[in-house]
């Protein structure tokens, strides 16, 4: 070819690429023009909502049946309005469900809306066909009764639609609910377990309301709109009474989309104790936790020796939450300084190796320069053989950032993050990793159970639209 004929295309291509980009940004304004936050729906405090745990109708200790209808409904988030909404056994959210390692557990899936949805257990390590994902829809009015034993450490972990395609709106109005695996460990270690009062889940989520209450979810072709309140457990402007005393916090970003960073309004430090897959080996002392949608942290703070009557919880520099600090209590004074142990990574040397490279544009991404596809599956995995996978995020166009990587199936050790050792509060097990532009995370993955499995970016709109791949594990 010569040079003339090299020109034309490139030209023609140029102008295509600019029209495409000023379209994007035009439509991204217009999305992203804002509407006056009345102030008054703002400033009254309502007392936060604790989901309710869910009844095990099995008598037998060794098996768990649980029932979650999925329906939709109208929740009050402010005071004398409604909002349309989605919720499992209620109308926003879902109840918290408890199972035992090792217990049977049968759930009852009942879809009472007028689309399909999936359930899917985020970070619990079972059968493909019991997993939830795309492949598990549940049409309207059709039930799905996933059964499985549950064979991984205590861990707060959580559940939430995967539909092809339909994911983030499902999730965004309200589908999303908690599950703590219980064991023998978690039973006996002196940590806060009195669940609702020194034990409180916290189910953090953006959100962006209209003047008449309803949601105001946006998104365009440039990406996501953040809300601009912080609700925690479907509560806006919430508050929390604790005793003086040691309280628990299992905090879940439920988020689409938006990354938090969560400390408190003294500055105090507080421990960890456990992040997506379980306890850590030992509390770790941290000011502040930063988690991306899909990913946990339970924290511990000591209260005991407050003298404040109030401490508000931060999402950066905004106030989320004011704790209310009543009596002193004197139940319990220290936290155990071991909390579990997780065995030495052995050597790695040869181990396959997986390279996933992320790439976003907007609203939509890729995974090795692929959409998803429900008839293709992407890699094929040996059941039971660790392997190595390399997770890079190159970047791309128009308002690219960190992808938070989800792996179904598994909990994961992360190896290295560019190169590094993890800092501590990554070397725990991990469902979730959040790998920001240009950097490059190396995980240790094993793959216990068979079948069909996504591995995706948890931004739900990247989800939606193609950033997830899938595997087979045989
Ligand atoms: Cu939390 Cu594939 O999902
Ligand atoms: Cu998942
Ligand atoms: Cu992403």
């Amino acid at each position: 070819m010569n040079n003339q004929s090299k020109k034309v295309p490139l030209l023609v291509t140029a102008v295509i690429i600019s029209v495409i980009v000023l379209v994007l940004i035009v439509s991204f304004w217009v999305s992203s023009m804002h509407f006056p936050r009345n102030q008054d729906y703002f400033q009254y405090k309502n007392e936060l909502k604790i989901p309710p745990l869910l009844l095990d109708r099995n008598s037998d200790p060794n098996t768990a049946d649980f029932v979650l209808d999925v329906q939709s409904g109208e929740t009050v988030f402010f005071d004398g309005r409604q909002t349309m909404t989605l919720g499992y056994n209620g109308s926003y959210l879902g109840p918290v469900i408890r199972f035992k390692k090792g217990e049977n557990v049968n759930i009852h899936v009942n879809n009472q809306l007028d689309v399909s949805t999936t359930v899917h257990w985020h970070g619990l390590v079972v059968d493909g066909e019991q997993d939830g994902g795309p492949h598990q829809g549940i049409q309207p009015g059709d039930s799905w009764s996933p059964a499985f034993t549950v064979d991984q450490p205590a861990a707060t972990l959580w559940y939430h639609p995967h539909l092809k395609g339909d994911t983030a709106d499902q999730v965004y109005y309200g589908l999303a609910g908690l599950i703590y695996i219980d064991d023998e460990n978690s039973e006996k270690l002196n940590l806060p377990k009195e669940y609702g009062i020194n034990d409180i889940p916290l189910i953090v989520q953006d959100r962006r309301f209209n003047a008449d209450g309803s949601f105001d979810y946006r998104t365009s072709t440039m990406g996501v709109v953040a809300g601009d309140t912080i609700i925690i457990n479907g509560t806006v402007n919430p508050y929390l009474n604790v005793n003086k005393e040691h309280v628990r916090f299992r905090i879940l970003n439920a988020s689409n989309s938006q990354n938090v960073d969560i400390s408190l309004s003294n500055g105090v430090d507080f421990q960890q104790i456990a992040s997506d897959g379980g306890f850590l080996e030992v509390p770790l002392t941290r000011r502040s936790i930063f988690l991306s949608p899909g990913e946990r942290a339970e924290v511990v703070i000591d209260f005991s020796r407050s003298d404040l009557d109030k401490i508000s919880l931060m999402s950066g520099n905004q106030p989320v939450m004011d704790i209310n600090l009543t009596t002193a209590s004197a139940e319990l004074t220290e936290i155990p300084d071991s909390l579990t142990t997780i065995a030495p990574i052995n050597s790695i040397e040869n181990l396959s190796i997986r390279v996933f490279e992320l790439q976003s544009m907007g609203i939509s991404g890729t995974i090795n320069g692929k959409f998803f596809d429900m008839n293709r599956i992407d890699e094929e995995v040996t059941l039971n053989e660790s392997e190595i996978w390399i997770i890079r995020n190159t970047g791309g166009m128009m308002r690219s950032g960190g992808h938070p990587f989800h792996v179904h199936g598994t909990q994961f050790q992360i190896l290295s993050r560019n190169g590094q050792t993890p800092p501590l509060h990554e070397r725990g097990f991990k469902d979730t990793v959040y790998v920001n532009t240009g950097e490059e995370v190396a995980m240790l993955v094993q793959f216990t159970h068979p079948g069909i499995f996504m591995y995706h970016c948890h931004i739900l709109e990247h989800e939606d639209n193609g950033m997830m791949g899938q595997f087979r594990v045989s």
